[in-house]
């Protein structure tokens, strides 16, 4: 992974100054209506400069905190959002409390893992977030790499960048085994690009389930 390191140290800036052509304003806004809360805590894996949405969800009045393991990329949201709590470090490597998150997002980031690295991020996700907390997150798949399953590079930006995607059901299969309601998933062409973004729910407490836990591994 220091190899994607340097890429994204490399055109940190550029990206910045491009990063409106891939509008997220819908995006945000459908994912603010499906959260249904006032303010909370947002964990953004793979927060890049800290726009748009870390800056989106601050503007509402969250706190905000930015996971990402290029420093370049930490100094811009840095400089440009300072109200983001920012962490260096891989997000595949971290990990927080459990129930300390309404929501949490992952942006153009969590498809540059290897596969094998999403599944227990996946499950992290889950037990970070709160009961009736919701994650969004951009997922690749044929769209995009031209592959059912995909490990392997791709060029972006005039550089070559690693991806890695399960197939669509596998996925959704991963997010349901670990308890996970998958509320939205929606293929959006956004820049050029076509991606799918997967809104999901850890379930709400409920008298039957007081500590959340999915259906399936019952209380
Ligand atoms: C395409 S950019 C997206 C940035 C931001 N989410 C946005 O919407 O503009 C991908 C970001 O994910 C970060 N990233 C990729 N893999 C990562 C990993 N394993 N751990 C931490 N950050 C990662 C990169 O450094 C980069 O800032």
């Amino acid at each position: 992974m220091k190899e994607l390191i340097a890429v994204y140290n490399r055109f940190a800036e550029t990206y910045h100054e491009n990063r409106g052509i891939f509008d997220m304003s819908q995006i945000f806004n459908e994912f603010y209506t499906i959260i249904n809360i006032d303010k909370g805590r947002l964990l953004d894996l793979g927060c890049g400069a800290g726009e748009p949405i870390p800056a989106m969800f601050i503007e509402k009045g969250w706190k905000v905190t930015g996971v990402d393991f290029s420093p370049k990329m930490i100094a811009l949201a840095n400089f440009y959002q300072p109200k983001v709590m920012t962490i260096l470090s891989d997000i595949s490597e971290i990990d927080f409390e459990n129930d300390q998150f309404e929501a949490i997002t992952a942006v153009y980031s969590l498809f540059h893992l290897e596969k094998e690295k999403q599944s227990p991020l996946f499950e992290k996700i889950y037990h970070w977030l709160k009961c009736g907390g919701k994650a969004l997150f951009t997922y690749a798949d044929q769209h995009y790499t031209g592959a059912e399953s995909f490990s392997g590079y791709k060029e972006f930006m005039g550089e070559k960048l690693y991806y890695s995607h399960f197939t669509p059901p596998e996925l959704r299969n991963i997010l349901q085994n670990i308890g996970f309601e998958i509320i939205r998933e929606d293929y959006r062409e956004i820049g050029g690009e076509i991606f799918l973004w997967m809104t999901v729910g850890k379930p709400r407490k409920s008298r039957q389930r007081p500590d959340c836990a999915p259906r399936d591994k019952g209380t």
